[in-house]
């Protein structure tokens, strides 16, 4: 039996509602259960202690019980206050795997349950955001060097990886899972495009149509939200600071202007930048009155809350996962989720097809850092190509899609300069 402090939840009875959700996700995941075939049989992580700062959601159990049945001894907190699902926390616990998360936790208990999870003296780390890192190298630091290596899931903890990096501070190898194709082309462009949606959709009930919609933000996951807006009949607007980007958006068909004139005519915003204070005063001043906020971007200071504190008089919680800012002037506006990560607050995150390909890449990379720890510098290293190739190759092969091959007359004139015209 697990001992009793070392996991922390809402309620232990939830675990039979958590277990079926568990059950549905798998059925998407084909990738992930090919994998934990293989690991039940091989036991590639057998002994090794894990500790995992994740969104615990359904799709992330089915990775934790991919590790656990490769032989891993895993304990997981969350990597946000309000994404925990409390019943698929309750499911992991009854399968075995310690869970440390609450969800609408607060700071200190959210910061509380990663100290747990480091409690575990990890020997490989996973992580979303890099919270669990930052802890482990500044007020942890004591228990790296049990540490052979970890990942990174998500954008913003690679940007704050390779800043550690850079600083010189990094103390043991990281694999940045989240830049590999099969991750970020799929999960954050048509994850967070899909589950985005929903999460506004689910705390709003608005329609989509007709409606101007803002997207700060063109990168991959801007790119996934701005289409599928389009999609449910919005006008779309994407605002950006890169040229490139910004030209991209506009020959894709939308429009692209400043924040600053598209506050005065969007009525839904949507921060995907990993930036802060990307919303700011000035513009909460031009918006009109009704304008929705929301965030898709990791952390929640794309939006800033402060400002919007200070210009309220008054502030209510009109439906769950709205709050109604009343201004001095009269003018109403609606912050979704306290502008956490409106996909993972209000809704369930991504789908299970989409997470099965970024979390086979987190159990292949499991593996490949137990396999090739004594190569391995404390550096950022891309996910190796040949994991990425093969993860594609399997959710093609599960989707019942064959593809065609090279002859070796192709090869041979692929590899070549000869041949002109
Ligand atoms: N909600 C989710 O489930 C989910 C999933 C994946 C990633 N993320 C997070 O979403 C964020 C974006 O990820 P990404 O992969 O799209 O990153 P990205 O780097 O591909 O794109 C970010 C874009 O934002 C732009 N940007 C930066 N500052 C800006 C500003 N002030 N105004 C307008 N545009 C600005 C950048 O130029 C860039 O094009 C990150 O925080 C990432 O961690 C969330």
């Amino acid at each position: 039996m697990i001992s009793p402090n070392k996991y922390d939840i809402k309620d232990p009875e939830l675990a039979e509602a958590g277990k079926r959700r568990i059950e549905w996700a798998y059925r998407e995941m084909p990738v992930i259960k090919l994998i934990r075939e293989r690991f039940q049989s091989e036991q590639p992580l057998k002994g090794i202690r894990i500790s995992g700062c994740l969104h615990i959601t359904s799709e992330t159990a089915n990775l934790a019980l991919t590790l656990k049945d490769g032989g891993a001894n895993l304990i997981l907190c969350a990597s946000n206050p309000l994404s925990t699902q409390d019943d698929v926390a309750a499911a992991l616990v009854e399968y075995g795997i310690p869970v440390n998360a609450i969800k609408g936790e607060d700071e200190t208990t959210y910061y509380r349950h990663i100290n747990t999870a480091l409690d575990h003296k990890p020997q490989l780390t996973i992580d979303d955001g890099a919270d669990l890192v930052t802890t482990l190298h500044t007020k942890r630091s004591d228990l790296i060097n049990n540490v052979l290596g970890g990942s990174e899931e998500t954008t913003t903890g690679v940007i704050r990886l390779r800043s550690l990096e850079k600083a010189g501070k990094l103390k043991y190898p990281l694999i940045a899972v989240n830049d590999a194709q099969t991750k970020y082309l799929f999960d954050n462009r048509y994850g967070t495009g899909q589950s985005t949606i929903d999460g506004i959709t689910r705390a709003t009930n608005i329609l989509w149509a007709g409606k101007n919609v803002v997207v700060c933000g063109y990168g991959w996951c801007g790119r996934g939200i701005a289409l599928r807006a389009r999609g449910m009949g919005a006008q779309v607007i994407v605002t950006e600071v890169e040229p490139l980007r910004a030209l991209e958006a506009t020959m894709d068909g939308y429009q692209v202007m400043t924040l600053q004139e598209a506050a005065k005519v969007g009525n839904i915003f949507i921060t995907v930048s990993g930036d802060k204070n990307v919303i700011d005063k000035a513009h909460l001043e031009s918006m009109q009155d009704g304008a929705i906020l929301a965030n898709s971007g990791h952390f929640n200071v794309e939006i800033n809350i402060p400002a919007l504190e200070s210009l309220a008089k008054d502030k209510r919680r009109i439906r769950p996962f709205v709050d109604e800012y009343t201004l001095a002037d009269g003018r109403h506006l609606y912050l979704l989720a306290e502008g956490r990560l409106i996909n993972l607050a209000a809704a369930e995150g991504h789908p299970a097809s989409v997470m099965d390909m970024s979390f086979a890449n987190q159990a292949l990379c499991m593996e490949y850092i137990v396999k090739n720890s004594d190569k391995l510098q404390p550096k950022v290293y891309p996910v190796p190509e040949a994991i990425d190739k093969q993860i594609a190759r399997l959710k093609l092969q599960s989707m019942g899609i064959e593809i065609d091959t090279l002859t070796p007359e192709q090869k041979q004139y692929l590899t070549s300069w000869e041949e002109g015209t």
